[in-house]
């Protein structure tokens, strides 16, 4: 029985995303740097159609990378709001991706149903990272691989307004590529490999608190083991 990802905080995850999902793609890298995002999944990811799990899709880019690429992509969010702005720009992009609206504690995949899971900025805001790797790790096939990136977004964050979250997420300021790889190590994930010398400069721009740093992030894949 797999620790659950968000005990606490599902519910109010999901309504935080619901109320940013009309801006979240206004400025975001995946749009600005669309083209250099799509060829680092194709060099990370390969390009034999595979299965793909897209956990905590929000808009959809990532499953519409894979997509893009031939891959049958499941693609899970628990923000109705992101989940419906996911659906049109597959439905622009005519491709057909499995959209499931659920929390990943709820989704239920089946055991060893996907050869490439995706989880792209999502661990900063999970309540329990290591249950999000293990349950990647159940999703996926033996050997098969998981790409995760995410990245250091503020410096301090004040535990005010969302006290639900400061209180209870790990790395609500963001997470450093050594602390992935620490969580993937942890979670039993092999031959981890470093993909962030495909984007180049800082796509991120700077630290949401302190403009004089970039943010740092990584793209990290793993594989799980056979
Ligand atoms: C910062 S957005 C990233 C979206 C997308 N992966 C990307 O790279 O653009 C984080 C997303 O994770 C989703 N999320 C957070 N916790 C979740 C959970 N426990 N189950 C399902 N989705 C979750 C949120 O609803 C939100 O859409």
């Amino acid at each position: 029985m797999l620790e659950r990802v968000a005990p606490t905080t599902a519910a109010a995850m999901a309504d935080h995303w619901n109320s940013r999902a009309w801006k979240f793609d206004g400025s975001a890298s995946h749009r600005r740097d669309a083209d250099a995002w799509r060829a680092a999944f194709k060099t990370a990811l390969g390009e034999a159609p595979r299965e793909v799990a897209d956990l905590g899709c929000g808009t959809g880019a990532c499953a519409l990378f894979a997509g893009n690429l031939g891959h049958r992509v499941t693609a899970v969010d628990g923000s109705a709001e992101m989940l419906s702005h996911a659906k049109a720009a597959a439905a622009g992009a005519g491709l057909s991706i499995n959209f499931i609206h659920a929390t990943m504690d709820e989704a239920a995949l089946p055991a060893a149903s996907a050869d490439i899971v995706t989880l792209r900025n999502v661990l900063w805001t999970i309540e329990n990272p290591s249950a999000a790797l293990s349950l990647a790790r159940k999703v996926l096939r033996p050997g098969g691989k998981l790409l995760v990136s995410d990245g250091v977004w503020f410096r301090h964050r004040a535990n005010d307004s969302r006290k639900i979250f400061g209180a209870h997420l790990p790395f609500y300021n963001g997470l450093t590529e050594a602390d992935a790889r620490h969580l993937l190590g942890n979670a039993g994930f092999g031959e981890i490999k470093s993909w962030r010398h495909l984007m180049p400069g800082d796509p991120y721009g700077a630290v949401y608190d302190d403009p004089e740093t970039p943010i740092a992030f990584f793209i990290l894949t793993a594989i799980a083991p056979e």
